[in-house]
């Protein structure tokens, strides 16, 4: 099949614009005129240096990142930094406060979805501190156990004294986040940024946050990007081949970790201390230059066509398309979307088909029409469709007709 006939709305990797991939097929056999591939060049080579240093600088102008922070980029994904912000922050933490026990290090997360869930199970296995669970997304649906909202931000319970505090923008799997679509004017629930409290060691910082933007980096803007200690998000949605892992990070946050081992912390890999990977300029060891290399491509090709604005004005289109069609879908009867209104994710747009036998019959009709990637994920079932940057509007109309014409069939076969 050729892939102009097919639309791609899987979860992750997922679809890359076309003509980056062509550019980027000329780069794979010479790389910037050297004669050399770019899967093929050494990453020490002037040509790849400048490659680095052109992706952050233009990083720095999609999202307007301050100086404050750095720019790095790393491998090991969204997986990796479940780890990775635990040691490193754990670190920091030790260094200015050496003399408390472990229980009284906490770090808050905020669990709206299974993802945040497994980044909070990973700082409870590695231990060194105790883990709050600020507020648990489950906890305002009908059976207790579907993440189906970001809940009431008056009933989240965040420490006094954090470590830091966690929370992931959009949730992948489940659907949810943040600031998310809603169909009626009762609207959507924001970061509360001002709930986060001043640092304990330097009230003129708040408290750590840290932010999962996997699935939603570069979609539109960051909220108050300036106040995050560290933003991470692997490339494989958004913005480029799988992996690549870009963390914005808060310049205090590189702290000496083999110091803070010695004060009882524990022991942080070198290729995760971010320290290292900042003074090495990410080049501390060999990167994943060909989805770097991508990514540049994708990053150009998005600011000819208006960058970050563009983006995030397209993205909301295509999601209110999308939840609209779902919505005629409930009223016959076929469709039941999984997330309440206001907490419904701009890019994966989870929901379920009613009726025997109906969730199969539409896996079957989306293949032959040509949609791929339209499964839940196997730990909630259901449909999901992702709607990331390169999921063009024309393509997301090709999904709306696929919508309108099965909830026609089966509500056709309901009444028959
Ligand atoms: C929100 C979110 N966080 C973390 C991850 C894990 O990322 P990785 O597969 O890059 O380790 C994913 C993967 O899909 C994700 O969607």
């Amino acid at each position: 099949m050729d892939r102009s006939q097919i639309v791609n709305l899987a979860a992750g990797p997922s679809g890359l614009p076309l003509p980056v991939l062509l550019e980027a097929s000329q780069g794979l056999l010479n790389f910037e005129g050297t004669g050399i591939g770019i899967t093929e060049i050494s990453h020490r080579s002037p040509e790849f240096a400048k490659l680095t240093k052109d992706l952050a600088a233009i990083l720095r102008q999609h999202l307007n990142i301050p100086e404050t922070h750095e720019v790095l980029f790393t491998q090991g994904g969204g997986c990796g930094q479940f780890s990775a912000v635990v040691l490193n922050l754990l670190a920091r933490h030790r260094l200015r406060f050496p003399d408390l026990k472990d229980e009284d290090r906490v770090m808050d997360y905020v669990v709206t979805g299974s993802w945040s869930e497994k980044a909070a199970l990973e700082a409870r296995r590695l231990g060194g501190g105790v883990v709050n669970i600020v507020t648990d997304g489950r906890s305002g649906s009908a059976n207790g156990k579907n993440f189906d909202s970001i809940p009431p931000v008056d009933t989240w319970r965040l420490s006094e004294r954090p470590a830091f505090i966690y929370y992931c923008e959009n949730e992948t799997v489940d659907g949810v986040e943040f600031d998310g679509h809603s169909s009626t004017e009762q609207g959507a629930t924001q970061f509360p940024f001002h709930l986060i409290p001043p640092d304990p060691s330097d009230p003129t910082f708040l408290a750590p946050l840290v932010a999962d933007y996997s699935s939603s980096f570069l979609s539109r803007p960051i909220p108050q990007l300036e106040r995050h200690a560290l933003i991470y998000a692997g490339a494989q949605k958004n913005i480029g081949p799988s992996g690549l892992t870009i963390i914005i990070v808060r310049k205090d946050l590189l702290v000496d970790t083999v110091a803070a081992a010695k004060l009882g912390a524990a022991p942080v890999p070198t290729t995760f201390d971010y320290a290292v990977l900042a003074k090495a300029g990410s080049l501390y060891h060999t990167p994943p230059m060909f989805s770097m290399y991508v990514s540049l491509l994708v990053l150009r090709h998005f600011a000819t066509l208006g960058g970050v604005p563009y983006l995030a004005k397209v993205n909301a289109q295509k999601a209110k398309k999308v939840y609209a069609a779902v919505k005629e879908g409930e009223a016959a009867g076929v469709f039941r979307p999984r997330v309440k209104d206001g907490s419904q994710s701009f890019m994966n747009v989870v929901f379920e088909v009613l009726g025997e036998g109906a969730e199969a019959r539409f896996l079957a009709s989306a293949q032959s029409a040509g949609l791929r990637g339209v499964k839940g994920h196997r730990s909630v079932g259901g449909i999901r469709t992702s709607l990331y940057n390169a999921v063009t509007l024309e393509q997301v109309d090709l999904l709306v007709e696929f919508l309108r014409g099965f909830i026609k069939a089966e509500a056709g076969s309901q009444s028959a």
